[in-house]
Parts: structure tokens; C-alpha cells; sequence
């Protein structure tokens, strides 16, 4: 018989190894987005503290995954999360990210109040996996402390233009914040040290066969990110869909005593209820925004690819489709008679890294690992 004790001690050791194995990591991938880990001393021997974050969401069962991971994690410091409608409409995800901070006791970090639907679209949500509150139905406390007075574009231009280079964002819903930031400060990519983005696909969709979740919601927003210049790191279904939650792993989560890694094990026992009844991600705890916090703290996590994404904002069945040229250079749409020229070769030229393998175990280890913990 499989002793629960011995896997969760096992499950457990993985983590507490990986954890300190993430700083030498790290370093070892040199210059790329998760270069810097906590406490590593550069050459000019002063301490590197922990890399600066912003958490930009759409709360949501793994966004709120996602959270409580990067505030448990030493690695980074999170300075401001910016909620935006996704999942569900802004007035969920706004107060979900208040509470998901105060279970962690982390109502100092500021909340920034973002875009309440897409750039051009009528806001399309997830309740078949988020539930109708977000959090998967499970009811938690209603937040005591309040947004800041500054929008989620504002809040995240001052921030980054404080101090240019050295923040870096998580992005986990619809990007549509992004794009509203880019618009009133077209520079302002130039000066975010890299963007880490839970969305997209090279491999089909999972809300239509060609799209992703967040890339679907906001098309044009996110067509806008990946323009821009910006330093991206594209974390989509093709790495995330290949690691989920298991039984043993939930339960470690029920019975923690850790309010943040407690309040996550409701939460995933509640969406594994969801997704088996409505037969979604085919009834598997996926934990997509996770595994965007996880590879920006230890990059060895996923293997990358250099890829020119551009996003497919025409389409009637395809919007939200991140098409993703390779090295080879390839044809654009098929030319029409009356557009001469129109559909010339593209030369390569990557404006992303795309994840396109995962360890899954070793990702789900340290993410058990940390909110236990
Ligand atoms: C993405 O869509 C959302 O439903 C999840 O929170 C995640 O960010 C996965 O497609
Ligand atoms: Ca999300």
C-alpha cells in the first residue's frame, strides 16, 4: 500500500531541492528574463535583493495560484497587482485579488483597479471553470482593505518608469492593461526588464480550436504587447497543458495549516469539482498562471524557443490565435487578387521566447512545495 506520509515527505524534499537549487539556476540562464535570484551578489559585491514584480491578473483559481506562489517565493518581490476582466468581470476580479492578499497577509501590496472589458470586444468570461465568483464558488471573506486611487495602466507606468529596467510583469489574464499602458507611453516597453505571459498557443486553443483564453478575450490588446518590442517570454497551452494537480497533491494543500497554501487547496478542490462536472481542460487541475511564476523564478523549469508570435485579430473562427513563425521564414496569408504583394515572405525576426517543453513533475513539486510551506 502507498504510504501518504512517505510521498508527501518525498513531494516535499523535491521542493525544498528545487527551491535551493532555483537561485544557482538562475543565475546559470545569465541575462535572460529570471536572471537575477534573491540575495546574489554581482560584481560589483553589492546584494541583489529579490527580482521586482508586477502581477497582472484576472482572479480566477489559478491566477490566485499564481499569487500566493510568488508571495511565498523569496526570489521576488511583489509590487503591485492589477486586476483586469477576464475570468470573470472586473467587479470579481478586483475584490478576489484583495482577499487572495489579505489570506496571505499581504494587504500592504498595492491593488490597482484595470480595464473593465477588452479593447474593442464585448467581455467573453470562464465561469465554466473559475465558477461565478472566480475563486471556483468557494466563499472567502469580502476584503477589508481598498484598490489604490490610480488606475492598473497608471499604477504600472509610474512603477516601471521609477525605475527603468528593473521591474519586470507577470502577466495572467487578458492584456489588456498592457495595451492601454503601451498606449499612453509608447516607450514604455523599452523600460520593462521582461514580460512573462500566460497566454497563447502553439498548438490549438482551449476555448476554440485555435485560440487560448486570454489571447481570445483581448486579440487586440494582446497583438499590441507583442508588437511593442517588449522582452517577452510566452508561457502557453503547449507547456501548460502538460502538468496536473493530482489527489495527493490537493490534499497536501487541505491539510496545511498555511492560510495561503489552505485557502489554494479549497480552491482546487472546488475546480476539480467544476471541471469534472463540466468536462473542461478534460476534467485535469491545470495550473496555467502557476507555471508563469514558476519558470520566471527558475527559468530551468520549461526549454524555449525563439519565435516571431503575431496574433490573429481578423479571423472569424481564428481571433486570438498566436501564430507562431519559426526560424524558417514563412508566407503570410494566402494573397488575394486584389492585394499584390500583400503576402511576401516575412524574414524571421523574433519578438518573443516561447516555452515549448516542461518539467511537469518538477514544476508541480515546487509549487506544492512553496504554498505548504
Ligand atoms: C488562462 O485562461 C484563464 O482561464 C486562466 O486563468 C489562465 O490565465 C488559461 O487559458
Ligand atoms: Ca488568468
Amino acid at each position: 500500500m502507498k504510504d501518504p506520509d512517505h510521498s508527501r515527505r518525498r513531494l516535499l524534499m523535491q521542493a525544498a531541492g528545487l527551491a535551493a537549487g532555483a537561485a544557482l539556476t538562475a543565475a546559470a540562464a545569465g541575462g535572460g528574463p529570471a536572471a537575477a535570484p534573491a540575495a546574489v551578489m554581482p560584481r560589483t559585491g553589492a546584494a541583489v535583493g529579490p527580482r521586482r514584480i508586477i502581477i497582472d491578473t484576472d482572479p480566477g483559481v489559478d491566477d490566485a495560484l499564481a499569487i500566493f506562489l510568488a508571495l511565498k517565493s523569496p526570489e521576488v518581490k511583489v509590487e503591485a497587482i492589477t486586476p483586469v476582466a477576464g475570468n470573470v468581470p472586473l467587479d470579481l476580479t478586483l475584490p478576489n485579488a484583495l482577499r487572495l492578499l489579505e489570506i496571505a497577509g499581504r494587504s500592504d501590496i498595492p491593488v490597482a483597479s484595470g480595464a473593465s472589458r477588452p479593447l474593442k470586444r464585448r467581455l467573453v468570461t470562464a465561469a465554466y471553470v473559475h465558477g461565478n465568483n472566480g475563486l471556483a464558488g468557494v466563499e472567502f471573506p469580502e476584503p477589508k482593505t481598498k484598490p489604490v486611487a490610480e488606475s492598473a495602466h497608471q499604477l504600472i507606468r509610474r512603477i516601471v518608469r521609477q525605475s527603468p529596467g528593473e521591474v519586470s510583469i507577470i502577466a495572467i489574464g487578458p492584456l489588456t492593461n498592457l495595451a492601454l499602458a503601451f498606449r499612453d507611453d509608447p516607450q514604455l516597453p523599452s523600460q520593462i526588464r521582461s514580460i512573462t505571459i500566460m497566454g497563447g498557443s502553439l498548438s490549438g486553443g482551449n476555448i476554440t480550436p485555435a485560440a487560448e483564453f486570454n489571447s481570445y478575450v483581448d486579440p487586440e490588446a494582446a497583438q499590441a504587447v507583442y508588437r511593442s518590442g517588449a522582452r517577452i517570454t510566452m508561457i502557453g497551452l503547449d507547456v501548460t497543458r502538460r502538468a496536473a494537480l493530482s489527489e495527493e497533491q490537493i490534499r497536501m494543500l487541505e491539510s496545511t495549516g498555511n492560510p495561503a497554501g489552505h485557502a489554494a487547496g479549497r480552491i482546487m478542490r472546488a475546480t476539480l469539482e467544476q471541471v469534472r462536472r463540466t468536462g473542461s481542460n478534460g476534467g485535469r487541475l491545470l495550473a496555467h498562471d502557476a507555471m508563469a511564476v514558476a519558470s520566471f523564478i527558475d527559468p530551468s523549469l520549461v526549454t524555449r524557443q525563439d519565435v516571431h508570435i503575431e496574433i490573429e485579430t481578423e479571423g472569424e473562427l481564428t481571433a486570438g490565435e498566436t501564430v507562431g513563425y519559426r526560424k524558417t521564414p514563412m508566407r503570410r496569408s494566402a494573397p488575394l487578387l486584389d492585394a499584390p504583394g500583400a503576402a511576401d515572405d516575412a524574414p524571421f525576426q523574433p519578438n518573443a521566447q516561447a516555452a515549448v517543453d516542461v518539467d511537469g513533475d518538477r514544476f508541480l513539486s515546487f509549487l506544492i512545495g512553496r504554498l505548504v510551506s
